[in-house]
């Protein structure tokens, strides 16, 4: 097994075999991937991590994933939508504890056109001009996408969620597209974005075959950032009695994405803090180097109810910034008082 590791390592590829071999591995071996993964992010980032401001200016939405909790069929979901005064002031807190970068991410709600987001984004570009705007809105056309490029904002995360087909097919409802979902990241890269992709770890009817589609996918479209946690049950979706992704297999695709990727953008994410306390913590031990901490308003946290049990969704969570400080400085990292940007863009 350590010469699948080695090889990761040095050559940063992995055979579908090898990488079949590697998701049953043992926890001495385990170890090991993560101790290499580690390396690579301390090489490129140093024992800096770095924080997004989340967010989350909209419940509404017009998919209906099968997975997520704000598909427009679930009639238990408490809608919201923020104005952009409340994202504006969110921002303005978010900036005076020192946030560098924000995360604008919603369902895809059409209140949310054009005009409206490239107002948003121009005013938080004018009010923070040394700050940067990450989107994460859902699809839309390659035209709003690059309206929104010259008003301002900076990078883009959409997940493709899946790589394969039939597994896409599989999670959500037929009027959505694996190739409309790779034609937006496509375009958003073209465009200028620093662009996200990635995936729920053991979501229904994953196979190892997805996982490795998904990487070679990832391979071909050499994405700035990869946003992966575990899959979570919601309760009110379809998906409500299916087994969550577990905590070792995120872990143990972290290291797989740092060595492939040594340069790539790697949050260790709230769903996998939410699968175990000490969740984030060792993301951030087997190769991540990014946290997404909420800033949205802490009246509309619990309605944001992507999946079941999300943390830093209470009445404490103003305090996620200096909770994660603590947090990180225990395992001997810093927060990076920056934006942030992919070293691949420098
Ligand atoms: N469990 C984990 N992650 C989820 N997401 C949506 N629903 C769930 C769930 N039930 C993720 C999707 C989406 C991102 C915003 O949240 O990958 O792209
Ligand atoms: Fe939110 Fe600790 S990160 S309370």
């Amino acid at each position: 097994m350590k010469g699948i590791v080695d090889k990761l390592y040095n050559e940063h590829t992995i055979e579908y075999n090898e990488f079949e071999n590697l998701l049953s591995c043992g926890d001495e071996d385990m170890a090991y991937l993560a101790d290499r993964a580690r390396e690579v992010s301390l090489n490129t980032f140093d024992n800096r991590i770095y924080l997004r401001g989340l967010i989350e200016i909209s419940s509404y939405c017009k998919n209906d994933c099968y997975y997520c909790g704000l598909r427009r069929s679930n009639q238990k979901a408490e809608r919201y939508r923020l104005t952009p005064d409340e994202i504006l002031a969110c921002a303005e807190k978010g900036y005076e504890l020192g946030y560098r970068t924000f995360v604008l991410q919603g369902g895809e709600d059409s209140y949310y056109n054009d005009g409206v987001m490239v107002n948003i984004i121009s005013k938080i570009k004018k009010r923070f001009p040394h700050c940067a705007v990450t989107l994460s809105l859902g699809e839309r056309s390659r035209q709003s996408y690059a309206k929104m490029y010259e008003a301002g904002a900076d990078r883009y995360l959409l997940r493709h969620e899946t790589a394969n087909e039939a597994h896409y097919a599989a999670l959500h409802p037929e009027e959505m597209s694996l190739k409309n979902r790779k034609a937006c990241l496509f375009a958003l890269k073209e465009i200028g974005y620093q662009t996200g992709c990635g995936i729920m770890v053991g979501s229904p009817y994953q196979t190892v075959e997805c996982l490795y589609e998904d990487l070679l996918f990832m391979q071909e479209l050499q994405p700035h950032m990869i946003g992966i946690g575990p899959f979570i049950k919601q309760s009110d979706t379809p998906f409500g009695k299916f087994e969550n992704g577990s905590v070792r297999m995120t872990l143990l695709l972290l290291s797989v994405l740092r060595l492939m990727f040594p340069k790539v953008l790697l949050p260790a994410t709230t769903a996998l803090g939410t699968m175990d306390p000490m969740g984030r913590e060792k993301g951030i031990l087997a190769g991540a180097n990014v946290l997404m901490p909420n800033l949205s308003p802490v009246g509309v946290r619990k309605k944001y109810a992507l999946y079941d049990n999300k943390i830093c969704t209470g009445e404490e969570a103003a305090e996620c910034k200096n909770c994660l400080s603590l947090r990180i400085e225990k395992i001997g990292y810093v927060i990076d008082p920056g934006r942030g940007d992919s070293p691949l863009c420098q």
